[in-house]
This record gives structure tokens, sequence and C-alpha cells, in this order.
């Protein structure tokens, strides 16, 4: 198991390197000047990471290739490791266009303050994607939303947002380990949380049920890896912990990202 819990790790530090992208060095130029209190970065294959908003810098949209919107969490920015790893495995396996939303001016907000704005936030994002689709720069049935934690909850505010807006759904929400705190506990009623209804198919893998993460099922696919709950094999305390705990994660979320490579992760799963 040590070995190739190592593996792994090298293998996700491999990873963060191989396409030459450099997310901490160019966001930090962009976020000096960020316009409110979104953000959008596009990562395409050959092509210059850089933000993108409505007045530029469109052009390098792929009408005809997905595109997965992906949302980080509580207290993260664009800067995020699980960014980069995400944007890698994806330009690995093909071309997309990988919008990486930063949230963090409300997303760094104390937690109740953080949830609060999330729908706002969400319906914000949604607005950003409708004129996407309205100026055919891409289609909503390409859309696929990927949110992390309290991002899990931002994406189906955009969900909702969308389908007010439109009438229609996107295509596809996952959830990695949607936030419980303030959510679940108490309780929240599907339409001050993400749902079943936010998506045409919601995929959710539970990984901290019950303690930061949301332990019911609440999509139409709900994956409890190791049951569902912390501490998830592997990411015992040590100082490793955190990125320990993120290469897990990704792990996980790679693999369920493509439906095809369920099988893969349950002969993972039985081989621990
Ligand atoms: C990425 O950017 C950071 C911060 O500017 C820098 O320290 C690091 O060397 C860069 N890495 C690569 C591979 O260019
Ligand atoms: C575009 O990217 C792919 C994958 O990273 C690479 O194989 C290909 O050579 C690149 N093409 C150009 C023109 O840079
Ligand atoms: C982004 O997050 C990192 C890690 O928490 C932090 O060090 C950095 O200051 C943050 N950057 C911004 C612009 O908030």
């Amino acid at each position: 198991m040590r070995i190739l819990e190592i593996a792994l790790i090298l293998n996700l530090i491999h990873l963060c390197n191989c396409l030459g992208q450099n997310l901490s060095q160019d966001s930090n130029k962009a976020l000096l000047k960020p316009y409110g209190d979104v953000s959008y970065f596009l990562c395409r294959r050959n092509k210059t990471f850089h933000p993108i908003n409505l007045n530029l810098n469109l052009n390098d949209l792929n009408i005809d290739l997905p595109v997965k919107l992906i949302i980080h969490g509580f207290t993260e920015n664009i800067t995020v490791l699980w960014y980069k790893a995400i944007v890698d495995a994806y330009l690995i396996k093909n071309d997309y266009n990988l919008i990486l939303v930063d949230w963090s001016i409300k997303a760094n907000l104390p937690y109740f303050d953080a949830v609060e704005s999330s729908s706002s936030v969400g319906s914000s994002i949604g607005d950003f994607l409708i004129k996407l689709i309205t100026t055919k720069k891409i289609y909503l049935d390409n859309v696929h939303i990927i949110g992390h934690s309290l991002g899990s909850h931002v994406a189906g505010f955009v969900g909702k947002r969308i389908f007010k807006i439109t009438k229609s759904k996107v295509s596809r929400i996952t959830g990695l380990d949607p936030a419980g705190p303030l959510f679940e506990i108490p309780s929240k009623s599907p339409e001050y949380r993400l749902s079943k209804e936010d998506a045409k198919f919601v995929d959710i893998i539970h990984t901290d049920g019950g303690i930061f993460g949301f332990k019911a099922s609440i999509g139409h696919a709900d994956f409890f890896p190791n049951g569902g709950t912390a501490i998830q094999s592997g990411c015992e305390i040590t100082k490793l912990e955190d990125f320990k705990k993120w290469t897990k994660q990704i792990r996980y979320s790679i693999h369920f990202i493509s439906v095809k490579a369920i099988k893969e992760y349950s002969i993972q799963i039985y081989s621990e």
C-alpha cells in the first residue's frame, strides 16, 4: 500500500508540471486586476493560460469542445494545487474549454458569510455562462460544472440560475465532497443547496461525510469511497496530511469524472 501511495504522489507531482502551465505565477499577475467578485481563467491545450471576461479574450473558446467549469471551495483561490492537477489530467486526455473560477473574495470571508454568498456567486457565474451561450461561444449541452466543498453548492446555484433563465438544465454537475455544515446540519431544503434538480445528471463523491462533508445522497449517483467518511485511507494525520488528502480526492475525482474509469476505480478500492 505504501508503495502505491508514494507512486501516486510522484505521479501527481509529475502531472502538475508536465504541461508547463504555471497557474500560480500567471494568475498572480491576472489577479492584480480582478473584475467583480468572480474571475474566470481559461485553460486550453497549446494556449496560454489567461483570464477571460465577457469583453476580451473569448476567442480561445472553441464552441465544439466540452466545457468544464471548475469551482474551488471555502478559503481557496485560483492557486489551489488541485486546479493544476485537474487541468493537467484533462488536457493530457483531450482538448477542452477548461474554465477555472476564482471566487476567493467571497470564499475567504468567515464561513457563515461565505455560505451566505454562495447563491449570489452561483447566480453570477450562471449569468456569465448564459452570456457565453447566447453569444454562441459555447453550447449549454456541453457544460459540465465541477465544484469542491462549498464550491459544490455554488455549482448547484449556477445550475438553478441557468434553469431559471433558460428553462434548460446544464448536462452535468459533479460535487466533490459537498460541504455539510449549514447545508445538511442544520438541514436546508434542495432549493438552498446542491440537489439533483440542478442538472440533467448530478454525481457526488462523498469523502468526508458527517464532518465537513455532506453525508446523505443528494445526486442521481452518489459514491461513497471507503464508506464516504473521513479519515480516508491514506489520509491519516501526518505531516503530509493535506497533500495526501488532496492526492486522494483528486485521484477519486479524476477516476469518476470519466465514466469509463469507474471499473478502474473499483479495482483500486478492492486492491486497498
Ligand atoms: C511557477 O511560479 C512560481 C512563482 O512565481 C515560481 O517560483 C516557480 O519557479 C514557477 N515554476 C515553473 C515551473 O516555472
Ligand atoms: C498541442 O498540444 C499537444 C498536447 O499537449 C501536443 O502533442 C501538440 O504537439 C501541440 N501542438 C502544437 C502545435 O503545439
Ligand atoms: C491564495 O491562496 C494561497 C494559499 O492559501 C495564499 O497563500 C495566497 O495568498 C492566496 N492568494 C490570494 C490572491 O488570495
